[in-house]
């Protein structure tokens, strides 16, 4: 039997580079993507909103989520970074929005993909070469499939780019995922409420907003028998 220390070792080397995320999606082997605005969003927007306008909405390892388009549809400017470029295509020609290529000063080898009319700015290139003078602060973030995808080794890491990134202001919905890791060896990888604590609890609050059961037929075909997703709202500590 595999003991607690073992499995744990099992799930912190886990390793998935970024030519495995780009197979992903050269086969089309996506089935993390969801074709409708995720409920969890749509519930707990206002949470984000706080009755603001006009939000600089980050989206960390978007792939084509449709919610950029559903966020920017309703005025707010959103910026998103994924290592696939396959994905940031499919995003604006799926919804049949026009857009240009640049290269992005600063960063070697990246791109950025702009709508025309300017609200959305997706980056292709790794998430640990982005930093605020390339891209700014927010004072909004959907984190969704993103802190669950990263390796565990490069959770602190990641943790750390999206930290430099919150404006004072910044309302950062979070999303983990919870299951018996015996059962799955990720991603999603499960992230505890202690990684959070652990990871962004020195300069953030958080707060676990709902749990919902999100078993589905994919994840019982990985032999899970519970799976329940977990949206926190995490905002800065106030600096003295
Ligand atoms: C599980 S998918 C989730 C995509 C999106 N957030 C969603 O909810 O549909 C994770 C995404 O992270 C991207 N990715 C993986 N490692 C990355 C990295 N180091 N930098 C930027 N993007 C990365 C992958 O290409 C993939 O599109």
């Amino acid at each position: 039997m595999t003991s607690p220390s073992e499995l744990n070792e099992t799930k912190q080397n886990r390793v998935l580079s970024e030519e495995d995320w780009r197979q992903k999606w050269e086969t089309r082997n996506i089935g993390f993507h969801e074709n409708n605005i995720h409920p969890l969003l749509a519930e707990f927007l206002n949470e984000m909103q706080n009755g603001r306008t006009k939000l600089n909405i980050f989206f960390p390892l978007c792939g084509k989520a449709v919610d950029m388009k559903w966020l920017a549809d309703m005025g707010h400017n959103i910026v998103g970074v994924d290592v696939c470029e396959i994905a940031l295509k499919d995003f604006f020609s799926e919804h049949n929005i026009p857009y240009t290529e640049e290269a992005v000063a600063g960063i070697p080898q990246a791109k950025v993909f702009k709508s025309e009319s300017g609200n959305i700015s997706l980056y292709c290139c790794s998430i640990y070469d982005i930093s605020d003078s390339v891209i700014g602060k927010f004072n909004g973030m959907w984190d969704r499939g993103a802190m669950v995808a990263v390796n565990p080794r490069d959770r602190e890491r990641y943790s750390n780019v999206v930290l430099s990134l919150m404006a004072k202001d910044c309302l950062y919905l979070l999303l983990t995922v919870e299951y018996d890791p015996k059962l799955h060896k990720g991603p999603p990888f499960y992230v505890s409420e202690s990684d959070i604590e652990n990871l962004l609890g020195p300069s953030c609050t958080f707060r676990l907003l709902k749990k919902i059961d999100g078993l589905t037929d994919r994840h019982k075909q990985w032999g899970l028998d519970f799976f329940f997703e977990n949206i926190y709202l995490v905002t800065p500590k106030l600096q003295s």
